[in-house]
């Protein structure tokens, strides 16, 4: 995601359109109060100013996160691109498409979809098979390609959960292939299903946030809870093997004070483990280097989540590694 499209707003543009409010703020200039919004879309950030004489009404009545369609032109403030607003007023459902307002990813979602059922086909085993069918349904699949793979860092974009997905299935591909005891189907089974319970951990609304249950329960539990009950349909599943692939579930982040209520005690949770923090981590960094390379810096600005700053002098755009 760029923020090119809203750069090459030029001053004097009529705007129409949809933006989320990141943030909203009521000011005070000699006493006529206005209202200072930063306003977000799938293109990008832009600040936004409300002049109207209802501006102190209308900051009670909006909030973070409200998907609003406004009207204004854009002027120059201090050399960063602005919105004058004339007028706003909330959407309506109908009104509300959420590709046109979250960032998005690099791939057409329908080609990810396509790699994941490539995914999917390549597991032979008639247990692991008949559960990957069972959870991945055509409503589940439409719902888990459109998710993001986390509220923030990395995979925070729309598709950006079957990214990771693929990435890790991909990681776990390769690397079984060195450990002659690695069982594929199984690891590749738990490589597809060990992040499914983000769909419930993620609300997707004017930005991606957390659920209830998100927050309660977390998707290592919630995805524990979806693959056992879709266990317990298919007739005589091995009880060991069921046993085997919520562990690849419940121990992917591999240690208790990351989340993970057992640590990796297999051959494949191992390689799932490591295959996970590998794409979650390379990916954020990834991240950081798109997002920050053309301001021109030699380094990034700190990134507290890894405790350091990141190299970015010496990159160019990413190459595509989607599965082909
Ligand atoms: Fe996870
Ligand atoms: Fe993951």
């Amino acid at each position: 995601m760029s923020d090119e499209h809203i750069k090459n707003i030029r001053p004097g543009e009529r705007i129409e359109d949809l933006f989320v409010i990141r943030r909203i703020e009521m000011r005070d200039y000699e006493g006529r109060k206005y209202l200072v919004f930063n306003l977000g879309c799938s293109r990008g950030k832009i600040r936004g100013v409300y002049w109207g004489e209802d501006a102190e009404d209308l900051s009670h009545q909006f909030a973070e996160n409200d998907v609003i369609k406004l009207c204004g032109v854009a002027t120059d403030y201090r050399g960063e691109r602005n919105i004058k607003i004339e007028a706003f007023r909330r959407a309506t459902d109908d009104e509300i498409d959420i590709t046109k307002l979250l960032p998005a990813g690099r791939y057409p979602r329908e080609k990810l979809v396509e790699s994941l059922y490539r995914r999917i086909d390549s597991v032979e085993d008639e247990y692991l098979g008949a559960l990957l069918e069972a959870v991945f349904t055509d409503d589940f699949v439409e719902k888990f390609s459109i998710y993001p793979a986390a509220k923030l860092w990395h995979g925070a974009y729309l598709t950006g959960l079957v990214e990771h997905t693929l990435r890790v299935a991909k990681i776990c591909d390769i690397a079984c292939d060195f450990y002659p005891d690695c069982r594929k189907d199984l690891l590749m089974a738990g490589a597809l299903l060990h992040d499914i319970g983000k769909v419930e951990e993620i609300k997707i609304g004017g930005f991606f946030d957390y659920s209830v249950a998100g927050r309660l329960v977390g998707h290592i539990v919630l995805g524990a809870i979806r693959v056992a009950r879709a266990i317990e349909e298919i007739p005589d599943f091995p009880q060991n093997l069921a046993a085997e692939v919520l562990h690849l579930i419940v121990s992917h982040h591999g240690r208790q004070e990351f989340g993970s209520p057992v640590e990796p005690k297999t051959i494949e949770a191992m390689i799932l483990h490591h295959a996970d923090m590998l794409d979650g981590q390379t990916e954020g960094v990834q991240h950081i280097v798109q997002r920050e390379l053309p301001a021109g810096r030699e380094f990034s600005d700190f990134v507290k989540i890894l405790g350091r700053y990141i190299y970015l002098d010496g990159y160019r755009s990413g190459e595509d590694f989607v599965d082909e």
